[in-house]
C-alpha cells in the first residue's frame, strides 16, 4: 500500500521535529517544513536515522510570507493525507515581515491560515485528510481591530496568546468550510516543552519533545477521531473552547485573513 504523506511545519523545532518522527515512525512520508537550510538537512539525516524511514524530506519555505507559501503549494506533485501547522515564533521585540506585517501575527496566524488555503485542494484530492493546528491552552486576548499591535504597545506574551486564540477560531472556520470535502480540521495544545519559542515567552517546560508531540500526532492519526472536526485537543482529550463558539467572531476573523 502506498505510503501516506504528512506535511509537518517548524519541524526543525522542539516539538515539531518530534511530531515529523513519530509521524515517520508510523510509515508516513513525512515532508519537514522549515526555513533553515542546516536545521532542515539535520532534521531529516536524525529522523531517517532514528526510525528506519528513509521517506523523509525537508522543504524551505518562510511562513510569515504569502508568495513561498503559494509556490510551495503550486509545485505540490504528492498526494497530501496529513497537515500539521506547528511552525510559531515569538520575538521579544515587535517585528515586521518584508511585507510590514506583525512577526507572530504573520507566521502563527497568517502562516497556518495561507498552509490551509494553499494546500487545499491537494488535501480534497487525497480525502480522506486531516489538518491539526497546533495552538494552546495559553490563549486569549484577541483584538480584532489591532491584530498586529500597531495600537495596543507590543508584548510577545499578548501576541503569542491572540495567535494561538486565533488559530483556534480558525480551526472552527476551517473545519465547517472543509467538513464536505472530507477533511477534518482540529486544534490542539501539545505539552510544555522547553524550546526556543516558551524560552522566549518566560517559560521553561516540564515535558519532553515527544511528550508534546504526542497529543497532536493522536488528532492527526487516531482512528478514534475519524470525521471528527472543529475540536479542540488537549492530553489525547477532547477540551470545550469557547473561542470558537463565537461564529460571527470566526467568521469575521477568517474573512480579515483572507485578505492579506
Ligand atoms: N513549547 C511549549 O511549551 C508549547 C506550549 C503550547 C503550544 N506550543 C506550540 O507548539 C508549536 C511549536 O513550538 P515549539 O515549542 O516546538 O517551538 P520551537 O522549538 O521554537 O520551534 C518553532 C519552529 O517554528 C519554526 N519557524 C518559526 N518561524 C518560522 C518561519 N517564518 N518560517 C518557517 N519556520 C518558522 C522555527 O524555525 P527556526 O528553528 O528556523 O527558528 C522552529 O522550527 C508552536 O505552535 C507553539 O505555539 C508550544
Amino acid at each position: 500500500m502506498e505510503k501516506k504523506t504528512a506535511v509537518v511545519t517548524g519541524a526543525t523545532g522542539a516539538i515539531g521535529k518530534a511530531i515529523a518522527r513519530q509521524l515517520a515512525a508510523l510509515d508516513f512520508h513525512v515532508v519537514v517544513v522549515c526555513r533553515n537550510e542546516m536545521k532542515g538537512r539535520n532534521a531529516v539525516q536524525d529522523i531517517v536515522k532514528t526510525t528506519g524511514n528513509p521517506d523523509v524530506e525537508y522543504a524551505l519555505i518562510d511562513l510569515s510570507r504569502k508568495a513561498p507559501i503559494e509556490e510551495f503549494a503550486n509545485g505540490w506533485k504528492k498526494p497530501l493525507h496529513v497537515l500539521v501547522n506547528n511552525a510559531g515564533a515569538t520575538p521579544r521585540r515587535r517585528e515586521e515581515t518584508p511585507e510590514g506585517i506583525e512577526m507572530q501575527f504573520a507566521t502563527n496566524v497568517l502562516g497556518y491560515f495561507r498552509m490551509i488555503r494553499s494546500f487545499e485542494e491537494h488535501l480534497r484530492n487525497s480525502a480522506p485528510a486531516r489538518v491539526v493546528n497546533v495552538a494552546s491552552y495559553w490563549a486569549g486576548g484577541l483584538d480584532m481591530d489591532d491584530l498586529e499591535f500597531r495600537i495596543r504597545r507590543y508584548n510577545n506574551d499578548a501576541a503569542y496568546r491572540q495567535s494561538k486564540q486565533a488559530d483556534r477560531m480558525l480551526t472552527v472556520a476551517f473545519s465547517n468550510r472543509l467538513k464536505d470535502h472530507g477533511i477534518t480540521v482540529n486544534a490542539c495544545h501539545p505539552g510544555d516543552v522547553n524550546s526556543v519559542l516558551s524560552n522566549n515567552l518566560g517559560f521553561g517546560g516540564h515535558e519532553t519533545p515527544d511528550q508534546g508531540a504526542a497529543n497532536p500526532v493522536w488528532v492527526a492519526t487516531s482512528h478514534e477521531l475519524e470525521g471528527v472536526t472543529g475540536k479542540y485537543f488537549e492530553h489525547l482529550r477532547e477540551s470545550g473552547c469557547h473561542f470558537g463558539q463565537d461564529m460571527q467572531a470566526v467568521d469575521r476573523l477568517f474573512e480579515i485573513c483572507e485578505g492579506y
